[in-house]
């Protein structure tokens, strides 16, 4: 599946967290819609269930997996990109799945060693690497967005949720992890006293992504198990995901043009320096 057109063999993928301040705002729903649109594009895209307590990425996508991060985890000390592709569940879609834990007292499991051992190693083999979090900001969730390279904020228009959220992104601010949040309104067409266009202003968020409201599509999704971008790529919710999926990609492939310039440069610049220290 996997093209090479972000990465070459020894580069890592790009890791992506999905991440909100309050539970039951799309997070989940996001994170597999957002892997099932990017794989159309021909890239290879791995999922990490990082809500560790209660993941449901492996009922979102139907999986009927016997493996998960716990059982990777006892085999921490043998582990390398083989044996962990190993474990991992192979969705319809192609994308790979590591799975949370079967029960919530192994979350106690994951160690912030074991936590960096396995990103490395599924960014050596993936584009992308989603990973759904918890909506509590402990410890793990933490370590989790500040290894990814792209946090979207997930929030809708209840004002509880804005709050949270306003609170969320000043402690991403505090952290040092405010440029890598894209905040997400889900569920931005629901009726609320708040408008989605009234989100920038009480978030200090300039260009949120506005994801619209289809509660039946969303939730019969959730329920069966099947993405919808996979079997509803036309209803207005998918499109916005694709939409999603591209700007991501897009301005990946700007980074990555604006750094292959700047190694041509940094070579021509590396030469020369060469020249001059010789010529001394
Ligand atoms: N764009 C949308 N439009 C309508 N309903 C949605 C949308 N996105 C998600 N939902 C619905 O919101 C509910 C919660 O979604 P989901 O389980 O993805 O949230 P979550 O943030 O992962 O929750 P949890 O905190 O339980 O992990 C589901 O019933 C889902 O169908
Ligand atoms: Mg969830």
């Amino acid at each position: 599946m996997s093209s090479n057109r972000f990465k070459t063999s020894n580069e890592r993928g790009e890791m992506i967290a999905v991440l909100s301040a309050k539970g039951g705002v799309g997070r989940t729903f996001l994170a597999v819609n957002l892997a099932a649109a990017l794989i159309k594009k021909n890239i290879s895209i791995g999922v990490l269930d990082g809500n560790f307590q209660f993941g449901d990425i492996g009922l979102a996508m139907d999986l009927q997996s016997t493996f998960t991060i716990k059982e990777v985890i006892d085999d921490l000390d043998r582990l390398d990109e083989f044996t962990l592709a190993s474990y991992l569940c192979t969705h319809d879609s192609g994308v790979k799945v590591l799975p949370a834990p079967e029960r919530p007292e192994y979350a106690d499991l994951v160690t912030p060693e074991a936590l960096n051992k396995i990103i490395d190693l599924m960014r050596i083999q993936h584009d992308y690497v989603i990973c759904d979090t918890g909506s509590n900001l402990d410890e793990r969730t933490i370590h989790l967005i500040e290894k990814a390279d792209e946090i979207l904020v997930v929030t809708n228009l209840e004002m509880a949720t804005l709050k949270n959220t306003k609170l969320l992104l000043e402690t991403l601010a505090v952290l040092g992890l405010q440029d890598k949040v894209q905040v997400i309104v889900n569920r931005a067409t629901m009726e609320s006293v708040i408008e989605a266009t009234d989100v920038p202003d009480i978030l200090g968020a300039e260009e949120p992504v506005y994801i619209p409201n289809d509660f039946q599509a969303a939730s019969q999704s959730l329920n069966i198990g099947i993405p919808l971008v996979m079997n509803q790529g036309k209803t207005v919710l998918a499109k916005s995901i694709f939409k999603l999926a591209e700007q991501l990609t897009s301005k990946r492939d700007i980074q990555t043009k604006k750094t292959s310039k700047r190694s041509i440069f940094s070579k021509i610049f590396n030469r020369k320096g060469g020249k001059e220290e010789s010529a001394e």
